[in-house]
């Protein structure tokens, strides 16, 4: 958010008095004086006025955990273990999931305090490419990939989906990158054939990669360097 509109928004200050604030150079942010009203302030920062603090955001997090089979994508489930039972961290009810998984999918899941980050990642308009492997219950033949290239029509949702790119690995494998996350989008997309995914596994999110030293259920924080791929 701009720093002219989270000031405004706190109960001390108008508009003309955030105006002068900004002018007369008493606001830092995290440590440096700001006097532009365009300056954004993260959801982490800390704001301060004549060094008299503001706002103190809890620290960032940022988590990747293999998902494994037979848990749900949520942070409370009445029957179910939940990929937030796996994670042993403090203040464990701040966090959320970026980009839920089905049940009985595996792979890569990004758990993160940190709203605005999560929402560049799954917000449709990143068209962030999500890369899955997947086994099914019959052949997968040169058709399908041209079918998911076109896009295949959703008629409860009255959309056609976005180019989807399928390799073929084997006769009934193959690797799907899809940019959108629709509701069981996967298994829908190979349902148009009548075909059932036996096994799918998120590989990948964008440019990162699952680690492959993370056995399922396991999960470890991420680096600053891959917080900074989006
Ligand atoms: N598509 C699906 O059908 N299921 C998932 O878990 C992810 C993508």
């Amino acid at each position: 958010m701009r720093v002219d509109r989270f000031l405004s928004n706190l109960p001390c200050f108008n508009r003309k008095q955030v105006r002068l604030l900004l002018v007369e150079r008493r606001i830092k942010v995290d440590g440096q004086i700001v006097s532009d009203p365009h300056f954004e302030v993260r959801e982490f920062s800390r704001v301060e006025c004549d060094d008299q603090v503001l706002q103190v955001g809890k620290p960032a997090r940022f988590f990747m955990l293999h998902k494994p089979m037979g848990c749900v994508s949520a942070t409370r489930d009445p029957q179910h273990s939940t990929v937030l039972d796996l994670i042993h961290e403090p203040d464990k009810d701040d966090l959320h999931i970026a980009g839920r998984l089905d049940f009985n999918t595996t792979g890569l899941m990004l758990i993160t305090n940190d709203g605005s980050w999560s929402r560049r990642l799954t917000q449709p308009q990143t068209k962030l490419p999500k890369i899955y492997y997947v086994e099914t219950e019959q052949p997968i033949t040169a058709e399908y990939t041209r079918t998911f290239a076109q896009g295949l029509y959703f008629a409860f949702e009255d959309l056609t989906t976005q180019p989807a790119e399928l390799t073929l690995l084997t006769s009934h494998s193959g690797r799907l990158a899809i940019v959108e996350g629709r509701y069981h989008q996967v298994k829908r997309m190979f349902g148009h054939f009548d075909n059932k995914v036996l096994r799918l596994h998120r590989e990948r999110m964008g440019p990162l990669l699952l680690d492959s030293t993370l056995q399922p259920g396991e999960y470890r924080p991420l680096s600053a360097a891959e917080i900074a791929l989006f």
